[in-house]
C-alpha cells in the first residue's frame, strides 16, 4: 500500500506554534513517526507538507495511483472547497486528521468543507491521530466494509464486514472506547473487526452519540440499543444469525456491552465481551 500524508498551512510549524494545543512534536518528528508507522502497518508513507492551496491541489492530484490520503488542511479545513474538490475528484479513500480538538475550540474550527468527502474524521488524538489513519486505511484495505446508516444522525452509522465460509454468519457487535467522548471513535476497534472477520465472524462495528456530538446516558445507550436492533433490517441480506449475536466492548464501550445486555433488546444478545469495563456506574 502507498498512502500519501498532506499537511497544510502552519503544520510546518507544529513544536514551537502554541504547543499547549498542538504539543511539542516538530514537522520533521511527525514524519518520521509516520514512517515508522508506515513500516509496521507494510505500507510506503509519501510526506508533504505546503502553505498555499495550489500546491496542496496539486499534491493531491499528483496522489493519484496511491491507495490513500491522509490530510491535515489546516484552517484551509474550515473554508477551502477547492481542496475539498481536489478530494472528491482523485476519489482516493481520505481520511481528515486535527492535531487539537477542533469541536472544543473557536466555533468556526467546528465547520469542515471537506468531511464529507473523506472516509473517516480524526481529531483530538494528538499527533497519534495519524497513527490511527494509517491503520485506518489498511484496514479498509484488508476487508472490504459497507457503512450502513441505522438512524437519522451523522453519528448513526456502522462498519459491515462480511466474512468468507459458511452462512449464516455469527455477528459481533463492536462498541468502542474512549470515555464516551467524540474523540475517540469507531476506527479504533477496526484492526479487531478486521480480525474477527477474518475469523468467521460478521463483524457490526457501530458509531453512537458521544459526550461532544449529542451523547450522554441516555442518547448513547438509546444509539447503542438502536444500531443492535437495526441488525434485523439487513440480517436476511447479509446472511446472518441473529440467533448467535455477540456483543463485545473495549473500555466505556464495555460498559455500554454489559447496559446493552440488562436492557431491552430487539434482537437478542447471546453474549457479552467487555474488555477492561466499568462495571459498577449505575
Ligand atoms: C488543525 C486545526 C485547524 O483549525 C488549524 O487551523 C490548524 C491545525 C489541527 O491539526 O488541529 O492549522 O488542523
Amino acid at each position: 500500500m502507498r498512502i500519501v500524508i498532506i499537511n497544510g498551512p502552519n503544520l510546518n510549524l507544529i513544536g514551537t506554534r502554541s504547543p499547549e494545543i498542538y504539543g511539542t512534536t516538530t514537522l520533521d518528528e511527525l514524519d518520521a513517526l509516520c514512517h515508522g508507522w508506515g513500516v509496521e502497518a507494510e505500507c510506503v508513507i509519501e510526506t508533504y507538507q505546503s502553505n498555499h492551496e495550489g500546491d496542496i491541489i496539486d499534491r493531491l492530484h499528483a496522489a493519484r495511483g496511491a491507495d490513500g490520503v491522509i490530510i491535515n488542511p489546516g484552517a484551509f479545513t474550515h473554508y477551502s472547497y477547492a481542496i475539498r474538490d481536489a478530494i472528491d475528484a482523485i476519489g482516493l479513500p481520505t481520511v481528515e486528521v486535527h492535531i487539537s480538538n477542533v469541536r472544543d475550540r473557536e466555533p468556526w474550527r467546528r465547520v469542515s468543507v471537506v468531511s464529507d468527502v473523506c472516509v473517516s474524521t480524526i481529531f483530538g488524538r494528538g499527533i497519534p491521530g495519524y497513527r490511527d489513519a494509517i491503520r485506518h486505511l489498511t484496514a479498509r484495505a484488508a476487508w472490504p466494509v459497507e457503512t450502513i446508516a441505522y438512524g437519522p444522525d451523522s453519528d448513526n452509522v456502522g462498519d459491515l464486514r462480511i466474512p468468507r465460509g459458511e452462512s449464516p454468519h455469527p455477528v459481533a457487535v463492536l462498541l468502542h472506547g474512549g470515555h464516551w467522548r467524540d474523540t475517540a471513535a469507531r476506527d479504533l476497534l477496526d484492526p479487531a473487526a478486521v480480525d474477527l472477520t477474518r475469523r468467521g465472524w460478521a463483524t457490526w462495528n457501530i458509531e453512537f452519540a458521544r459526550v461532544g456530538s449529542g451523547g450522554g446516558f441516555r442518547s448513547t445507550t438509546a444509539d447503542v440499543a438502536q444500531a443492535i436492533g437495526s441488525l434485523s433490517d439487513f440480517a436476511e441480506g447479509h446472511e446472518l444469525d441473529l440467533s448467535n449475536v455477540v456483543v463485545i466492548g473495549h473500555g466505556s464501550g464495555g460498559h455500554l456491552a454489559l447496559l446493552a445486555a440488562v436492557g431491552k433488546s430487539e434482537v437478542p444478545i447471546s453474549a457479552i465481551v467487555a474488555l477492561a469495563p466499568i462495571g459498577d456506574l449505575e
